[in-house]
Formats: C-alpha cells, structure tokens, sequence
C-alpha cells in the first residue's frame, strides 16, 4: 500500500485503544476470593475448621463451601510443596502440622489423594514404616515441609488447607469476548480505510486530463488503438 491516508490515523488509535482495554491487568485475581492465594495453576486458603468440623469429609465439605471445586490440598511436585511451606511461614504463621488429603488405600496398597490426583511427589520424613498402614492419613509439617503418616483419627482440624483450580475460564471467556470484538473492529476499519483509498484513487484517475479527440470523428479511442496495435504485433510475431 502507498502512502497512508490521514483519514484512517484514528482508526489506529482507537486499535490500540481497544487492544489495551482487552488486555487482563497483570495479575488478575483469578482466585474465588481475597482469601485465596494463587500459584501456578492452583489457588490456596486456609481455612478456620469449626467444631463441626472434625473428620476429613468436615474439612472436604468445608473446602467446597468456601469455593465450589475446591477440596483439601493435594500436592503434586516439589514447587508446590515448597510454595506451601513458605506460604506457612510468610502469610498464615502455622499450625504447627495440617492434614494432607491424602490417605491409605488397603485395596491397592497405595496412598492417594482425595481430589484424585496421581501422587507423583511424596516428601515422607520417615520413607518406611513398617506399622499397619490400615486407617492411615498424612499431615505436614508445616515448618519443614516433611510429610507424616498418621492415624486418620488424630488429624489436625483446627485449620484446613485448601485448593482449587485458577478460574481460568472466566478470564478465558473474557479474552474471547474482546479478541472477537477486535476482529470484526479491525476488518470495518480496513474496509473503511480500503474503500476510501479506493475513492480518493478514483477521484485522481477523474480528475485526470483525457485523450482528446476533436480532429476526427473516426479517430479510435487511446484503449482501443493500444489493443489493436498489440493484436498486430501478436500476428507478426
Ligand atoms: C471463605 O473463607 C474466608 C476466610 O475464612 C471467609 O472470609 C469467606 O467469607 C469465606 N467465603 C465463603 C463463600 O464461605
Ligand atoms: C503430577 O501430577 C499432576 C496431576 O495429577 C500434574 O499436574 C503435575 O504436573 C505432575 N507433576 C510431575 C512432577 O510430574
């Protein structure tokens, strides 16, 4: 394209203007409430248990009741388990342990999470324990980051960790709403800005002085003496 036409300047501004309210501000709070504190994909609160709450479906209940989806933690990797511990010591300040969600599986021998996660990270202080495993849970603790097996009768209530997904969706509808309302603003301002080119191009091509043919009435028009000229040359050739 040539030069561009003053005309479609404030169709640039008003672009720009549009993709920078369609930008999410940096570090949109994409967790369900103040509450929560996020990291990666995850959102974390801990919440304050009640004396109703006192067996793991009372601390899973209370989880989804603050935030639906949400269920007590699960730790997944060595970056979370971090983030966890350093989370007791910068924003909550303890409990000394907190319940894992997490607990024996007699049918296949194995530890699983409730939230139905794969363990795929396990940071057991003591790796073996020959006890009867039967009834066992984990807890915490929360100034080490060790993970400690135990009775799933004794665990810690008083505060529950939970976590739930980022609410990604939202943003993500959010995102889609204005990526569409881009698209069809950008195409009606460049055929805006094509079709008034297009005028200003057809106005010059006007304007310009044209093949005069006042000698004879039989003179051919510019075009059409070009087209015969050409035909000539092709029959020669
Ligand atoms: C979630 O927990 C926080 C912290 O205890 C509380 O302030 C908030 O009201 C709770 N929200 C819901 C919906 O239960
Ligand atoms: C462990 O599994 C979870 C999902 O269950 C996944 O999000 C996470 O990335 C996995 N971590 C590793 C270290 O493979």
């Amino acid at each position: 394209m040539g030069a561009r036409s003053p005309a479609s300047y404030p169709a640039y501004l008003l672009s720009g203007f549009l993709l920078a309210a369609a930008l999410p501000p940096q570090g949109a709070d994409a967790c369900p409430s103040i509450a929560w504190i996020s990291f990666q994909k995850s959102c974390y609160a801990l919440l304050q248990g009640s004396s109703e709450v006192y067996s793991m479906d009372d601390a899973r209940e209370l989880c989804q009741g603050n935030a639906s989806g949400a269920d007590i933690i699960s730790i997944n990797s060595k970056d979370e388990n971090t983030f966890i511990q350093s989370s007791f010591c910068s924003n909550w300040h303890g409990p000394e342990y907190i319940s894992l969600g997490m607990f024996f599986d007699t049918d296949d021998d194995i530890f699983k999470w409730y939230d139905d996660s794969k363990v795929n990270f396990t940071n057991w202080i003591e790796e073996e324990s020959h006890n009867e495993l039967l009834n066992t849970c984990a807890t915490m603790h929360t100034a080490s980051g060790g993970w400690e097996k135990v009775s799933c009768e004794h665990l810690p209530l008083t505060k529950i960790l939970c976590e739930t997904t980022v609410l990604y969706e939202k943003t993500h509808l959010f995102e889609t709403a204005w990526i569409t309302i881009i698209v069809i603003m950008s195409t009606i301002i460049v055929s805006m800005s094509a079709a008034f080119l297009w005028f200003l191009y057809q106005r010059r091509i006007s304007s310009r002085p044209r093949c005069t043919i006042h000698n004879s009435i039989t003179q051919v028009p510019c075009d059409s003496e070009t087209f015969l000229i050409d035909e000539e040359d092709e029959y020669s050739a």
